[in-house]
């Protein structure tokens, strides 16, 4: 089943996590992505819905048609969207690999933290490739947890956050694909590529983000994988508190200080 697979899981927490990643970051990932009136749009595994608010947001004549794997997930999207009041987005149960739609029908693609978590990333390119009109654009946002570095740093803190990119690669993920966005866009044949680089650097003196990008968005991701970390032995139990504990204690210290890259690529068919 494909839930199983999914290596942050479907739990309440998981789903405000995803709020408050999207909110911490939504200035960096999105400011350069907005959708002229009247273009449609398709957003790929929407989740919980926590970039379809910003995207209709920055965009409110755009037609957007957001589709999940996770009937459950779409449904607190559409939630989240109504209590917005955001009249342009329709959703809609699909899977990438089994698109509902003719070829040729939207202006542009759009899908963000997607590709790390299936095992054929290429292939769901291409999928999403066909269902984009000839000249319109894909856009892509991932992130690299190859990217992270923190101070201070314990043994401990950098094995908890290596259990991540290890499980994650398990359950066939990869959590270091933003560094392949470029192979990957070329290898579907999208034209005029641009990867762009954006990172997140975090000290005392920005308190807000680090509660909001540390505190409520790496330490949780981190903690989702517990029980997989210890029943796979990548870790022993007291190391593994050690480590979240450091992994938290950045973001009280007056010296902390967090790092982590996204890639935005945009392709044109
Ligand atoms: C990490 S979440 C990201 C959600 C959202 N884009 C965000 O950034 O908050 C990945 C989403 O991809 C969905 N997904 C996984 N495989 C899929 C597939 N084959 N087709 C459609 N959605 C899929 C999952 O159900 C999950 O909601």
């Amino acid at each position: 089943m494909f839930m199983s697979k999914y290596v942050h899981g479907y739990t309440e927490r998981e789903s405000q996590r995803l709020y408050d990643q999207a909110n911490a970051v939504s200035g960096l990932l999105h400011h350069d992505t907005i959708y002229p009136p009247g273009s449609k749009v398709l957003e790929a595994g929407c989740g919980i819905g926590a970039q379809t608010v910003i995207l209709a947001r920055n965009s409110l004549d755009a037609e957007i048609t957001s589709i999940d794997i996770s009937l459950d997930s779409i449904e607190k999207a559409r939630d989240s969207i109504d209590k917005e009041k955001i009249a342009n987005v329709h959703f809609r149960q699909a899977d990438i690999f089994k698109l509902p739609f003719a070829e040729e029908s939207f202006d542009h693609v759009f899908l963000c933290f997607m590709l790390e978590h299936l095992q054929k990333p290429a292939k769901a390119l291409l999928e999403l490739k066909k269902v984009l009109k000839t000249r319109g654009s894909l856009t892509v946002i991932e992130g690299d947890h190859g990217s992270c570095y923190f101070y201070p740093e314990s043994d401990e803190a950098l094995q908890a956050w290596r259990c991540l990119i290890r499980i994650q690669a398990y359950l066939g993920g990869n959590s270091l694909i933003g560094r392949q966005l470029f192979p990957l866009l070329e290898q579907a044949c999208f034209h005029h590529i641009n990867v762009s680089p954006r990172m997140v650097y975090i000290d005392s003196s920005k308190p807000e983000l680090m509660d909001s990008f540390v505190n409520k968005t790496i330490c949780p991701m981190v903690e989702g994988v517990e029980k997989q970390a210890l029943a796979l032995n990548f870790m022993d139990k007291t190391s593994w508190d050690k480590g979240t504990q450091d992994l938290h204690r950045i973001a009280t210290l007056p010296d902390g200080t967090f790092c982590y890259t996204f890639f935005k690529g945009v392709g044109i068919k």
